[in-house]
C-alpha cells in the first residue's frame, strides 16, 4: 500500500468517527449545530481522501461536476422552506438509488468490455461475490430511485397524495419480488447484462407500486425508509467498490433511517410493515373531510384571550402544521417572553409527530430562540396539563384529537395525544374547523372547556401580542 493510500486509510477512519459523532450531534436540538458541522467536516476529508487514492490528478470534469453540483445544492437549500423539506430529502435520496444503479451498470459493463464480450453483454468474469454485490446495489437503488421521485411528486402535490391500490396488491409485490430473485439466480449463474436490466426494471416497478399505494399522513415514513434504503444500497455500493468509508456511511444511514422509521410509526400506532406495504388511508375515515363536523364551537377574541393569559400562572402552548405554515413562531416566541415577564410560567408540549417531519416544531421554536428548557416532550408534559390554567393550541389538530383516546372507530384511535382538553381552558387557533392531516373531525372543538380563535396563526398571534402590550 503506497503511503498516499495509507494516509487514504487514515482520513477514513477520522471521517466514519466524525460521522458518528454527527448523528450523535443532531439527537438534540442543542449539539445539531455542533453535528452538521462535523458531519461537513467528515464529508470534506472523504470526498478528498477518495480524490487522492483514485490518483493525484483527478480529471477536469470530475472537480467541475463536484462544484456545479455543490453550487446547486446550496442554493436548493438555502431556497427551501421548512415545509419542503420532506420533499428535498426524497429527491436527494433518488439521486443516491440513481448513482448506486449507475455505479452499479459501469461496473457491469466494463467487465462485459473487458472480457470482450459486448455483444453477448456478458460479465462473467466477475466473481460470484461481486456479482451479488452488483445485483443487490443495482435493485435497491432502483427501488430507492422510482420509489423516491413518485415520493417526491406526491409530497410536492404533482401527483395525488390518495393511495393507488391495485387488486391483489400484496400478489404483485409477492411476484415481482420473486421475478427479482429470479432474475438474480440468473445473473449469478452468468453474469449477463440482460438479467440484471430484467431485475432493474422489475425494481423499478417494485419502488413505485410500492410508493403509490401510501396514503398523505404515511408519507413523512416513507421518506424516512427511503432514507434507510438509500443508505442500505450505499453501503452495497461500498462493497462493490471496495471502499470502507462507503459501507460504514451506508450503513449509518440505513440503520438510522429504519430507526427513525420505526420510532414514528410507534409515535402514529402504526406498524411499519402496514406502512411498507402500503394501504393506509384507504378506508374513508370516519368523519372525513367533506362529512361536517358535529356540534356548536365557541369562539374567543385576541383581547379576551389575552385577559385570560394576564390572570394565568400556568400556560402550555401546543405547536402544530399550522404553525409552520404561518410561519408564526417568531410571533409565539414574542408572546412567551410578554407572558413570561408578567410572571407566567410558559412551556412548550411537543408531539413526537406535530408537524410534517420529525423535530419539526423543535425546529421553528429554535429558530425563534425560544429557550430549550420550557420545550418540553409530550411525555414529560401531559401529567401537568391538568393543573394548566390555559392551554393554546397553534395549527394543531390530530395531536390533541381526544378520538385518538376514546373513539375506537376513529383512524387514529390508539395514537398517543396531548390530553389538553384536561386543562383549565383550551384555546384553538386554525383558520377554520377542517379536518388535520388524519382527515378526521376532532372532538375537542366541541368540549365545553374549548374556545376557537379563527384565523391564520401568525395573524392571530400578533393580535394576541399586540392586545397583551396594550393590556
Ligand atoms: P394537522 O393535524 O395536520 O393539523 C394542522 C392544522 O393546522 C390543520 O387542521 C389546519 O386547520 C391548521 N392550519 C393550517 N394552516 C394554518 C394557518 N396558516 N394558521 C393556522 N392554522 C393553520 O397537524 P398536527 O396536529 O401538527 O399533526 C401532524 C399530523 O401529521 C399527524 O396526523 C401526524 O400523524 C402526521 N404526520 C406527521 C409526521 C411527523 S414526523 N411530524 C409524520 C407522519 C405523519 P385549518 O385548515 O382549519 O386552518
Amino acid at each position: 500500500m503506497s503511503l498516499a493510500d495509507s494516509l487514504a486509510v487514515l482520513a477514513y477512519l477520522v471521517a466514519a468517527v466524525l460521522f458518528i459523532l454527527s448523528l450523535r450531534g443532531l439527537s438534540s436540538q442543542e449539539t445539531a449545530r455542533r453535528g452538521n458541522v462535523y458531519g461537513i467536516i467528515g464529508m470534506a476529508i472523504a470526498i478528498v481522501a477518495t480524490l487522492s487514492i483514485k490518483g493525484p490528478d483527478p480529471s477536469a470534469w470530475l472537480i467541475a461536476s463536484i462544484g456545479i453540483g455543490a453550487a446547486i445544492g446550496g442554493v436548493m437549500a438555502a431556497r427551501v422552506g421548512m415545509t419542503q423539506m420532506p420533499e428535498l430529502v426524497a429527491l436527494l435520496h433518488s439521486f443516491v438509488g440513481m448513482a448506486a444503479v449507475l455505479v452499479g451498470y459501469s461496473i457491469q459493463l466494463a467487465a462485459a468490455k473487458h472480457a470482450g464480450l459486448a455483444e453477448a453483454a456478458s460479465g462473467a468474469n466477475l466473481p460470484l461475490k461481486m456479482l451479488i454485490e452488483v445485483y443487490i446495489d443495482v435493485v435497491i437503488g432502483a427501488i430507492t430511485l422510482t420509489g423516491s421521485v413518485l415520493a417526491f411528486l406526491k409530497l410536492r402535490g404533482s401527483v395525488s397524495g390518495r393511495p393507488t391500490l391495485l387488486p391483489a396488491r400484496h400478489w404483485l409485490n409477492l411476484g415481482m419480488l420473486t421475478a427479482i430473485i429470479v432474475f438474480a439466480v440468473l445473473y449469478a449463474r452468468g453474469g449477463q447484462t440482460w438479467a440484471l436490466a430484467g431485475g432493474t426494471a422489475v425494481a423499478c416497478v417494485l419502488g413505485v407500486h410500492l410508493v403509490a399505494a401510501i396514503g398523505g399522513a404515511d408519507m413523512p415514513v416513507v421518506v424516512s425508509m427511503l432514507n434507510s434504503y438509500s443508505g442500505w444500497t450505499a453501503s452495497a455500493a461500498g462493497f462493490m467498490l471496495g471502499n470502507d468509508l462507503l459501507i460504514i456511511t451506508g450503513a449509518l444511514v440505513g440503520s438510522s433511517g429504519a430507526i427513525l422509521s420505526y420510532i414514528m410509526c410507534r409515535a402514529m400506532n402504526r406498524s411499519i410493515w402496514n406502512v411498507i406495504f402500503g394501504g393506509f388511508g384507504a378506508e374513508a375515515p370516519k368523519g372525513a373531510p367533506g362529512a361536517q363536523p358535529a356540534g356548536e364551537v365557541a369562539d374567543i377574541d385576541h383581547a379576551t384571550l389575552a385577559g385570560k393569559l394576564i390572570e394565568a400562572k400556568q400556560v402550555v402552548i401546543v405547536p402544530g402544521y399550522g404553525m409552520a405554515v404561518a410561519r408564526a413562531q417568531h410571533a409565539v416566541r414574542e408572546l412567551t417572553e410578554l407572558l413570561r415577564a408578567r410572571g407566567v410560567n410558559v412551556r412548550f408540549a411537543i408531539h413526537p409527530v406535530a408537524g410534517r417531519l420529525p423535530g419539526h416544531m423543535n425546529v421553528l421554536l429554535a429558530e425563534a430562540s425560544v429557550p430549550y428548557d420550557i420545550v418540553l416532550e409530550m411525555d414529560e408534559i401531559n401529567a401537568d396539563l391538568p393543573a394548566t390554567d390555559a392551554v393554546i393550541v397553534i395549527g394543531a389538530n390530530d395531536i390533541v384529537n381526544p378520538g385518538a383516546e376514546d373513539d375506537p372507530g376513529s383512524p387514529i384511535y390508539g395514537m398517543p395525544v396531548l390530553q389538553v382538553w384536561k386543562s383549565k381552558l383550551v384555546v384553538v387557533n386554525k383558520r377554520s374547523r377542517a379536518a388535520g392531516y388524519a382527515g378526521v373531525d376532532n372532538p375537542l372543538f366541541y368540549k365545553p372547556v374549548t374556545r376557537m380563535l379563527f384565523g391564520d396563526a401568525k395573524d392571530a398571534v400578533e393580535k394576541v401580542v399586540a392586545a397583551l402590550r396594550a393590556a
